[in-house]
């Protein structure tokens, strides 16, 4: 059964039924190896799920809960193996959506959840969206709505001597700081510094003057295990598709070079509010009277302005799904300073770019 969650749409099943979290795997054709997210509706029974919870996860869960944090934590024995891919540890959650909540209270188990989109495609912030990757293979939808949040939520690993963030998301680094002082910030939770990036250059902060300190507290990516999940390919539209480092102003300039560099090819832009009325322009001036050029700027996602990445962050999932629907050929994302929820972000694009920039 697929439901809203703050986040995004999740694909649950019963936890604690191995048999039931099976079938997610096959509805979503998930790897075996990434672990599920556990979704409970109170601090009690997440508690039963860990072995331990340490006072940083009372803190944690007292703070965030419910809302977009995910807690890694040593996992009890309760839990199946197909849950965890059989990893000691358990990934918990409590959301803030009042159908999610009221969903695993009258379940009465934790409901084991990961995105409700195939493997590898953008996750889902409509019923919409999850229609489209998993009709007929799943029984239903709550549809609720367009989901608030708009990127998954914040997971901060709990395992080890010092809380990890693996993956930015709903909740910001800047506010577990709050609670925590400096958390360390794992490689793979950086914009483009998980893999082979080093040819394209990092999003990091050379690129960007406005971006925070992240990076001097991350990790060598040795000190602790990164989520599985980000070993695989993730948030892929099927146009290629590109970041676009820079300020505002070098941002248009690199698409106007992109495009005159590839002349006939299909491209669609998504766009902060800054730059995104020069685009519009591109796209509607070219050919006067003709209706949309044959090639060119084909599609524009207006995402928001940059200076307010919440914003973008709700919109970053539907425009990738949008542009592959306009039929791009390539898809030019805008990048975005990396304060405050512009990290998620741009985690989220540099995967859906796998780390490609102009
Ligand atoms: O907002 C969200 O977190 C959404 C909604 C539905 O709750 N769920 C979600 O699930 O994004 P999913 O499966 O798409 O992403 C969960 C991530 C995966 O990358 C997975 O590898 C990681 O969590 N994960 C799960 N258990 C883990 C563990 N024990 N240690 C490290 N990472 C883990
Ligand atoms: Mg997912």
């Amino acid at each position: 059964m697929a439901f809203p969650t703050e986040t995004v749409y999740g694909l649950g099943a019963n936890g604690l039924d191995a048999e039931a979290v099976e079938g997610i795997f096959i509805a979503k054709g998930r790897p075996r190896r990434n672990p599920l997210i556990l979704h409970v509706a109170t601090t009690l029974q997440a508690r039963r799920l860990a072995a331990v919870w340490p006072d940083v996860a009372e803190r944690l869960a007292g703070r965030f809960w419910p809302g977009p944090l995910t807690l890694i934590l040593p996992r009890a024995p309760v839990v199946p193996d197909a849950v965890t891919a059989g990893l000691s540890s358990i990934a918990l959650r409590m959301p803030s959506h009042p159908v999610a909540l009221a969903l695993i209270d009258r379940s009465g188990v934790p409901i084991a959840a990961p995105s409700a989109n195939l493997s590898g495609s953008p996750s889902p912030t409509l019923a919409a969206h999850v229609l489209a990757d998993l009709d007929g293979k799943i029984d239903i939808i709550l549809d609720g709505g367009p989901t608030n949040v708009g990127v998954e939520s914040t997971i901060l690993d709990l395992t080890g001597e010092r809380p990890v963030l693996l993956r930015p998301g709903g909740v910001t680094l800047e506010e577990l700081e709050q609670v925590l002082g400096r958390v360390l910030v794992h490689d793979t939770a950086m914009p483009g510094k998980d893999t082979d990036a080093a040819d394209t250059g990092p999003a990091g902060r050379e690129s960007d003057p406005q971006g925070p300190a992240v990076a001097a507290g991350a990790l060598s990516g040795l000190q602790a295990a990164p989520c599985p999940g980000t070993l695989f390919r993730h948030y892929a539209p099927r146009a290629e598709a590109l970041v676009v480092t820079g300020d505002s102003r070098e941002q248009q300039v690199k698409v106007r070079e992109y495009l005159a560099g590839y002349p006939g090819r299909r491209v669609a832009l998504m766009a902060t509010a800054e730059n995104a009325p020069v685009y519009v322009q591109m796209m509607t001036g070219g050919l006067p009277g003709v209706g949309r050029p044959p090639a060119g700027v084909v599609h524009v996602e207006v995402l928001g302005s940059r200076s307010r990445p919440e914003e973008i962050a709700s919109h970053i999932f539907s425009a990738l799904r949008r542009c592959d629907l306009a039929g791009a050929e390539a898809i030019l994302m805008e990048a975005i300073p990396l304060s405050g929820m512009g990290l998620a972000v741009m985690n989220r694009l540099y995967r859906a770019a796998a780390n490609r920039v102009i």
